[in-house]
């Protein structure tokens, strides 16, 4: 193997892994691209309710346009419900499928079967599509029958309404036991949010496609992904978990058009042992930036929806999963041995072999691991 070196890391008294890494830049073989989804769920089509609730009672309409609703602060009701029905259920089949392969993992599954009351926050959670997917594959994954307690702030009055209506229907709809509470909240500079959290102890937070609009309106500076994950990790409860994703495009800032993933990864690789955050998926990440070679890395997991209006929307997005290194230890990546080409982009994957995980460790069969599958 001329192309690599090895070396054996002791962990513990009994587990080893074997580190390789690249000498030259000959990548002997293509790494084989799995299967998409193998393992996980990649597609999704909107539950019954909620198709009827979109387009029939709410009579929203599926009308893509991505340049007008790149930024939604002002959007107004018309828009809300065009909204409504082309970009919540992208969040939705997101937050939905990235929710599921969380709870195929048995540790989260048992702590939510156990559990008897959930509490949920959202900062910028529009109508509610990502809070609406992580609900739904609770209940359907681990039959999660309890309490849910929902927090959905953001700084567009007709959002939140329709985010509360929307819940609402969901809970009668799925016999939840949910109750809705919304803040209005226009974030910037002035607001001290995102370093403060203003309440603790929530199971889940959520933050889904508001930071890109917050970089590129300069609504706030600075480091936002690294402060919105420093700032609500303080809100987490213990075994709670952190969700942030945003779009997979390209935002102006500072004159530079900078793709979003590449910074929501370049800011997150900066989370500190202090922080005690710690990624569990796309489990690549979860080393941190001691580990990690990746210049201008990424990630990008692509999701497919269906309904009634649409019969297959592709939707490619980032995100990250954290939580705090205790129960991060009980979640530990699915590959034994740290030797792999962890896929971070089946797009890129496809065209031109650039989708591994730069800090990857060779296999010397080359297997191609998928990083977003936890199990
Ligand atoms: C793309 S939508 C995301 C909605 C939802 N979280 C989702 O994933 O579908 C972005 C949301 O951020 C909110 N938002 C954008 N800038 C904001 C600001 N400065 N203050 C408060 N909310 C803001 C918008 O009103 C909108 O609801």
């Amino acid at each position: 193997m001329p192309w690599a070196k090895k070396i054996h890391v002791m962990q513990g008294s009994s587990e080893y892994f074997d580190l390789y890494w690249e000498e030259g830049n000959l990548l002997n073989g293509e790494p084989a691209l799995p299967p998409s989804g193998v393992g996980r769920l990649s597609e999704i089509t909107l539950p019954q309710w909620l198709d009827n609730y979109l387009f029939k009672i709410r009579s929203s309409s599926y009308r893509p346009d991505p340049r007008k609703f790149s930024l939604n602060l002002d959007n107004d009701l018309e828009d809300q419900l065009i909204y409504l029905g082309t970009y919540f259920p992208r969040s939705f089949a997101e937050s939905y499928c990235v929710f599921d392969n969380l709870l195929r993992h048995s540790f989260f599954e048992r702590l939510l079967r156990y559990k008897d009351k959930l509490r949920i926050y959202s900062l910028g959670c529009g109508c509610g599509g990502e809070v609406v997917g992580a609900l739904q594959a609770m209940r359907d994954r681990a039959q999660y029958s309890g309490k849910i307690e929902v927090t959905g702030v953001d700084g567009n009055e007709s959002a939140l309404e329709i985010f509360a209506q929307v819940l609402q229907r969901m809970g009668k709809r799925q016999s939840l036991s949910l109750s809705v509470d919304t803040k209005l909240q226009i974030m910037d500079d002035t607001w001290q949010g995102l370093d403060a959290a203003p309440d603790s102890g929530y199971d889940l937070i959520i933050c889904s496609k508001l930071i890109n609009e917050l970089y590129a309106t300069s609504a706030m500076q600075g480091s936002l992904y690294l402060r919105l994950a420093q700032g609500l990790g303080h809100a987490l409860a213990p075994e709670g978990v952190l969700y942030l994703a945003d779009v997979s495009n390209a935002i102006s800032l500072n004159g530079r058009q900078v793709y979003v993933p590449v910074l929501l990864n370049y800011e997150l690789q900066q989370l500190s042992d202090q922080d005690d955050l710690v990624t569990i998926s796309p489990w690549c990440c979860r080393a941190g930036s001691a580990h990690c070679t990746g210049q201008n890395c990424y990630t990008q997991l692509r999701v497919r929806a269906h309904h009634s209006q649409n019969r297959d929307i592709l939707s490619k997005f980032c995100y990250r999963l954290l939580c705090r290194s205790e129960i991060a230890e009980r979640v530990r990546p699915p590959v034994r041995y740290l030797r792999c080409n962890a896929l971070i982009n089946e797009s890129a994957l496809e065209r031109d072999l650039t989708g591994c995980c730069p800090s990857r460790v060779f296999d010397p069969e080359h297997k191609t691991v998928d990083a977003f599958n936890l199990v």
